[in-house]
């Protein structure tokens, strides 16, 4: 449900133009190196997941994982868990982890960490968003969608409060509305 005091920040063609270019780059880059598989961080990676998986031109398949931050307020504390794998062995995989957000970085840290120790051919990040100046911890977002302001937002999959994730924009709000 949108708010009425909602702005867009970037609007659905924009993003379905960026998501395009991503998967143009990601298909070349992955290109006869055998199967990619996709790993979608839930619940907010869904949509990006949807509509960048069925843009690739190589083989993929698609997984998905969920962790949990223990967090106080909208801050992440740092400390990350997994509460739900993935089905299927990643060893000797080449993996991308698939995130709407980046903000901290703690959880794609946190996940990449975990990921390589799995045996994969290789992991690497994808991002649609990343806050600039709020990283608490260096990760490098291989394919990134957007660089955006420290701002709440919502929509394509992010929430707040689990409104809003259905949006197909993405929109700024203002939490203590
Ligand atoms: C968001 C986002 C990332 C994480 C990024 O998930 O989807 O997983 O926060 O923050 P970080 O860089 O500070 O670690 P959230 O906890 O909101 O859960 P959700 O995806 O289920 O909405």
């Amino acid at each position: 449900m949108s708010k009425p005091d909602s702005n867009v920040l970037i609007a659905e063609s924009e993003i379905q133009r960026r998501v395009g270019e991503l998967a143009a780059q990601i298909s070349a880059d992955y290109a006869g190196k055998g199967e990619l598989v996709l790993v979608g961080v839930l619940k907010g990676a869904f949509i990006f997941l949807a509509d960048l998986s069925r843009r690739l031109t190589i083989p993929r398949v698609v997984e998905f994982i969920a962790v949990s931050s223990y967090e106080s307020g909208s801050a992440s504390s740092g400390a990350v868990r997994l509460v739900m794998d993935m089905r299927e062995s990643i060893e000797g995989k080449h993996v991308l982890v698939v995130e709407d957000i980046v903000d901290s970085g703690h959880t794609m840290h946190y996940l990449m960490e975990m990921l390589n120790t799995r045996g994969a051919a290789s992991v690497r990040a994808c991002a649609l968003l990343q806050k600039s100046g709020c990283a608490k911890v260096d990760v490098n977002i291989d394919y990134l969608g957007f660089h955006i302001a420290d701002e709440w937002v919502v929509g394509y999959g992010l929430d707040y409060a689990e409104q809003d994730r259905t949006l197909p924009d993405i929109r700024v709000i203002q939490p203590e509305d």
